[in-house]
């Protein structure tokens, strides 16, 4: 996290408090913020991530995972085409998602390890972790209490651009600490700071 956007989070949540504590401060929040700055969620929210073209929707085949990097160099992650509705999924039918393929748990690697008859992540090849990717990465087995880290994705037509992530990458502090932005990889033109919501 940048020293920015931490005093940002943290002058926020003060000042949310002290307002909800005896309202003698003229401040109004929107539940939302109070809410995201309490979980820490807005934390994450906050950065504004690069833009990156990851794949043409009609050259996705179904069940047939794609691995890119996003937003960093060293951060790896799948695109697939799951055949059937999911979370912040994106397409006609809402069914092209992506998600980190670092075990949020203790990293092990799940690349390769997408079953598409259940739609699902895993095991992970550590402590067996697997993930629901049609319900946002949810765990569904074994050692992981946190979702998978999930790419967000914007269709610009026949243009699927991964546009940032819900959730901590392993390892990370930050998702955009530590490394270089993954090839191709753009702040986009003119961005101001972008809420993500989960
Ligand atoms: S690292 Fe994946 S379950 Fe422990």
């Amino acid at each position: 996290m940048t020293d920015q956007s931490n005093s940002e989070f943290c002058f926020s949540r003060r000042m949310a408090l002290q307002g909800l504590a005896g309202g003698a401060m003229v401040m109004t929040f929107a539940p939302g913020d109070v809410v995201e700055a309490a979980t820490g969620a807005a934390d994450l929210a906050r950065d504004v991530y690069p833009e990156l073209l990851v794949a043409k929707a009609s050259q996705l085949a179904e069940g047939e995972p794609l691995a890119f990097a996003y937003p960093l160099k060293q951060q790896p992650n799948l695109l697939v085409r799951l055949g059937a509705e999911a979370r912040r999924g994106v397409g006609p039918g809402r069914d092209i998602v992506a998600f980190s393929t670092l075990c949020p748990h203790m990293g092990g690697p799940l690349r390769g390890r997408y079953r598409h008859d259940t739609k699902a992540l895993g095991p992970c090849p550590m402590h067996f972790s697997t993930f629901d990717l049609t319900k946002g990465g949810i765990p569904v087995h074994a050692q992981s209490t946190q979702n998978l880290p999930q790419i967000v994705l914007r269709l610009d037509g026949d243009d699927i651009v991964a546009i940032g992530v819900i959730g901590l990458i392993y390892g990370q502090r930050n998702n955009l600490e530590g490394g270089a932005f993954a090839d191709g990889a753009r702040k986009p033109a003119g961005a101001g700071r972008r809420l993500m919501r989960g």
